[in-house]
């Protein structure tokens, strides 16, 4: 079947059918563009279009086809052009010829981008959901070791020592910004575009407000022209996707990096490593690596949309059809990386003991030592030159920062005192890091307490979605 035909003389080739179809992977909207046509037969009955009666008998015919559909054989040997025409025909074969009434006023320009908007709804809240659940893990994994000390790294270098809660807060930040822009994105989605007709708006005087509400949407699309023209919001969903795509990888490089050999901090469980076919002590980190993978991948489907939508004249063009893979793919390994994610968080266990041997054989207390001089009325950067060679000559003598004894230090040069052999503990120094946002243990603290409040309200405007 076909929604169109009637001023042509010969059918479609079949290399353009196979070419052009895209039933095979619109069907995901089977739900969506169901409750978009039922929601339009009530217009169209508050229109006086169709009969109560008539109304009536759609919506049923709809709901029927609804369920079926969630059979995969529904699909079996249909060869119809997309979903909205898989729908038309199933609807033709209950109902008869009151279907032909259903598209009145309607065209698939804006029925396409209905679809893809209440589909895209659904997935953003789906994915805000998974975006809470990580960052409560987070919070979590933070709690467990509340006074781990790690060493934070610049350069991949060992640079000043950190909270292990601090380090989890970064991502912390991170994936609610991630949060945020998927609320947006949502927001964005949530528009009205029924009524805007191919382009010109509808020929029939729709109550738009009455549908808005009807399919639960915040506002109605201002211009039926860009109706036809636009996917920015799903350029969005894209970008809100590939930068919790992007924080998700640079997290799995870090727990790579962090459960190695050469760094021992943490241990992944078992279910979320695998081994080798041929060496029998591997255990790898594969889950950690699909997710780095896999972002490149959605950064790729932001991509392949932003490329499609350029340079396209106004307003509907059939390339607008290349929309949905890279949509529901990004949907698709966002949300299975973002669980994959959380269970890898729970797994994790650290050995606090390894960070902080690491943060003690290195010269992270360095910066703690030059502050602490420029407290003390030292220039900060002749104070920086002073420890500067104080590192240097114990990397010369392959010494610790804790080896040097206050004599020692204060014998270096006369700017140090005895008590300042305190800062040769990492732990020392990060008190002083007291702004909001530092790494103090009461700063850290009190950032827990803020991210936990914080995370409660996330959790309230999703209840409201
Ligand atoms: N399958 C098309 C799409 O996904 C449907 C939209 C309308 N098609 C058309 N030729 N006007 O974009």
């Amino acid at each position: 079947m076909k929604l169109w035909g009637g001023r042509f003389e010969t059918g479609p080739s079949a290399v353009f059918e196979e070419f052009s179809g895209s039933l095979h992977f619109d069907r995901k909207l089977v739900k969506a563009d169901i409750e978009g046509s039922q929601a339009f037969a009530r217009a169209l009955e508050r229109g006086g279009i169709l009969s109560s009666e008539e109304a009536t008998q759609l919506v049923q015919a709809f709901a029927e086809i609804s369920s079926e559909s969630e059979d995969p054989a529904a699909f079996d040997g249909a060869g119809d052009e997309d979903i909205h025409t898989f729908v038309i025909r199933r609807l033709k074969a209950k109902v008869g010829a009151l279907a032909d009434k259903i598209h009145t006023g309607r065209s698939r320009n804006e029925q396409v981008s209905l679809d893809i908007r209440l589909w895209l709804r659904a997935s953003s809240t789906a994915l805000l959901h998974s975006t809470a659940d990580l960052l409560a893990e987070l919070l979590t994994l933070a709690r467990k070791y509340p006074d781990a000390i790690i060493p934070g790294y610049t350069h991949l270098r060992r640079a000043q020592a950190v909270l292990w809660p601090h380090y989890l807060l970064a991502y912390f930040e991170m994936f609610s910004r991630d949060f945020e822009r998927l609320e947006q994105a949502r927001r964005r989605v949530n528009v009205l575009p029924l009524g805007s007709g191919a382009l010109a708006g509808s020929g029939f005087p729709f109550d738009r407000p009455a549908i808005a509400q009807d399919l639960r949407f915040d506002a109605i699309s201002r211009n039926s022209m860009d109706v036809s023209a636009d996917r920015d919001f799903a350029l969005d969903f894209l970008y809100a996707c590939s930068t919790v795509m992007l924080h998700l990888s640079r997290l799995a490089e870090d727990w790579i990096l962090y459960s190695s050999e050469e760094f021992g901090w943490i241990a992944l469980g078992d279910g979320v490593t695998s081994g080798s076919s041929l060496m029998p002590q591997k255990k790898n980190p594969d889950s950690l690596e699909l997710i780095r993978g896999k972002s490149g991948r959605v950064i790729g489907d932001l991509t392949s949309l932003f490329i499609t939508m350029k340079g396209l004249p106004m307003t509907y063009n059939r390339d607008m059809q290349e929309d949905k893979e890279p949509i529901f793919d990004a949907f698709h390994q966002t949300s299975g990386s973002l669980r994959m994610a959380k269970v890898v968080a729970e797994s994790i266990v650290l050995d606090p003991a390894k960070p902080a041997a690491a943060a003690d054989e290195s010269w992270v207390v360095a910066t703690d030592l030059a502050e602490e001089l420029a407290r003390r009325g030292v220039p900060f950067h002749k104070a920086h030159q002073l420890v500067g060679k104080l590192v240097l000559e114990s990397v010369k003598a392959g010494r610790r920062p804790a080896s040097w004894t206050p004599d020692q230090l204060a014998a270096f040069a006369p700017e140090f005192t005895l008590d300042m052999a305190k800062l040769f503990q990492p732990a020392e120094g990060m008190k002083t890091r007291t702004v909001p946002g530092g790494t103090a243990p009461s700063a850290v603290a009190a950032a827990l307490q803020e991210a936990e409040e914080r995370l409660a309200g996330m959790k309230e405007r999703l209840a409201d979605l």
